[in-house]
């Protein structure tokens, strides 16, 4: 389904949103007043129109100036990519720090989760991939905090790879004690059966701290 903007309506104005906006409204407003808040994950969901991309984008656009934004999309035809997905997203962050820095700052964890997001070069001996994930973990972590306060949008996490969605569910487990806010929308129905468990897995590892919306 295709809806339309409302005639003569602000460009942002969307029609029907209202409990989805102020439900973002407040995880924003609980974010940017107090950088030991937890955080939380709103998930939209729904059919090829409906709307996902633009609430996406109404996020984006409350949230300027008020928060630091980073988004990245799944692409169907890059959905077998390792991490690409999450790269996109810290991509802001990571374009910016020099190999010294990235070292500094990522510690322990620069040689396991460095290759992966495609700032160090892989070493010789294969990391495991819940190693990498906690990894990743750890390293946003640390950027979430670094960055407070930020907000992750992730568009068309059904493409996502699955690598990136295993993370993200092992991530939003954190989100009590994160400072950060991640909303992800996805269509039903069109990831592959690996990626769709990781999809539920995210929606619910983050409760009570998730709100899930089916549009
Ligand atoms: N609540 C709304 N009020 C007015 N227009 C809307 C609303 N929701 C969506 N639209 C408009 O409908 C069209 C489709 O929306 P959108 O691209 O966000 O869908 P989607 O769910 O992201 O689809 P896809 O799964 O293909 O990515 C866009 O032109 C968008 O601006
Ligand atoms: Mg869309």
């Amino acid at each position: 389904m295709t809806r339309s903007r409302p005639e003569g309506a602000a460009s942002a104005a969307l029609w029907e949103r209202d409990k989805e906006i102020a439900d973002v409204e407040r995880a924003l407003g609980e974010l940017c007043g107090d950088a030991a808040s937890s955080g939380s994950l709103v998930v939209f969901r729904g059919e090829a129109g409906i709307g996902k991309t633009a609430l996406l984008e109404e996020v984006r656009r409350i949230a300027a100036g008020r928060a630091t934004v980073w988004s990245a999309r799944g692409g169907e035809t890059v959905t077998s990519v390792p991490f690409n997905v999450v790269r996109q997203l810290l991509q802001p962050a990571l374009l910016v720090l020099s190999q010294e820095e990235a070292r500094e700052y990522f510690g322990d964890w620069y040689e396991i989760a460095g290759p992966a997001l495609g700032i160090a070069e892989p070493g010789g001996r294969q990391a495991d991939p819940q190693g990498v994930r906690d990894g990743l973990v750890a390293a946003v972590s640390r950027l979430a905090r670094l960055h407070w306060p930020l907000v992750l949008l992730v568009d068309d996490a059904q493409w996502a790879d699955e690598e990136t969605l295993h993370w993200l569910a092992a991530f939003a487990e954190r989100l009590d004690d994160l400072p950060v806010l991640v909303v992800v929308a996805h269509r039903d129905g069109e990831a592959t059966a690996a990626s769709t468990g990781h999809l539920e897995a995210v929606g619910a590892a983050a409760r009570p701290r998730t709100t899930l919306y089916a549009l």
